[in-house]
């Protein structure tokens, strides 16, 4: 479990980026951070491995405050996939870049062979597997970086902004790799503003803004609370848009609408009693 109670944190003294904070999160669960740039989504994240501690209050991983346990010990827990995939990345070749992790954790080297091959599959990078991976375009390199962390599965998983650069097959494929995830005991965040990708991605969605935790909810709660939305400069997805012009004109047409089934389903429902 992660457990924030009342975290404050302040790079510059007297100046919270994170404010009051209280958050629990469970095995299994998996939430999207959501909110405007400079909310401290990033900020609230590297609270979980440790990277940056509280300046008030504590954070539990797994029941142990971060600042009695050291950042190794969390990052065997923890993995993280930084928004600059450039932070991360440091071997010769593909290959070695995934493997390093596993390598770390003494797996087997058939095992590493499986996964490193796995994983470049998934993630279309294996033409280039024996390259460096500076010579990689940006949308790649943070691929190469989710790849390298999500072989080892950790128990929980933070991925920061990972659609950025990245096309919709391969958003798909880090969606099918998500749902794969969320079978399991294990804890996925992801920070993102994409707010098409959260609602297929996760279960339960935490809004940050300037530092505050202003909503906790399911998708449905907080995709269709416009206010909410708005507070957090979230452009709502456009079938909550849809939606909400059409109850203008029609009332009983739902507003909290998630797929585009639901929708069609809806819609169907207006027209039969129409007629
Ligand atoms: N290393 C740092 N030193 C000082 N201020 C920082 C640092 N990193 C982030 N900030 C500030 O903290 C606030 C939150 O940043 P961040 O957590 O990166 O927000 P988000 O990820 O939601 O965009 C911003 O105002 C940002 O400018
Ligand atoms: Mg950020």
């Amino acid at each position: 479990m992660i457990f924030f109670d009342d975290v404050w944190f302040e790079y510059e003294p007297n100046q919270p980026v994170l404010r009051n904070l209280s958050l629990q999160i469970q095995p299994g669960e998996t939430v999207a951070l959501m909110g405007e740039n400079g909310a401290g989504k990033t900020t609230l994240a590297k609270h979980i491995n440790g990277l940056l501690k509280p300046t008030r209050g504590t954070v539990y991983l797994e029941g142990v405050d971060t600042r009695k346990t050291s950042t190794a010990q969390l990052a065997r827990k923890v993995g993280f996939v930084f928004q600059n995939a450039d932070h991360q990345l440091f071997a010769d070749t593909l290959q070695a870049e995934i493997g390093f992790g596993l390598r770390n954790l003494n797996f087997s080297k058939e095992e590493i062979d499986e996964r490193v091959n796995r994983f470049l599959t998934l993630f279309e990078l294996t033409k280039y597997q024996d390259q460096s991976p500076f010579l990689l375009s940006g949308g790649e390199r943070k691929r190469l970086a989710l790849a390298s962390v999500l072989c080892v599965e950790p128990q929980v998983l933070i991925l920061d902004e990972p659609t950025q650069a990245q096309d919709a097959l391969q958003k798909q494929k880090l969606l099918d790799f998500i749902a794969s995830f969320r079978k399991s005991n294990h804890i996925l965040l992801l920070v993102t503003h994409d707010v098409e990708f959260a609602v297929k991605a996760v279960d339960r969605i935490v809004v940050l803004s300037q530092g505050e935790l202003i909503a906790d909810g399911t998708p449905r709660q907080i995709l269709s609370n416009l206010s909410i939305l708005e507070r957090a400069r979230l452009l709502p997805p456009q079938l909550t848009q849809f939606a909400h012009q059409l109850a203008e004109h029609e009332p009983r047409f739902p507003t909290d609408l998630l797929t585009l089934t639901e929708a069609v389903k809806a819609v169907n429902q207006i027209l039969r009693r129409s007629r």
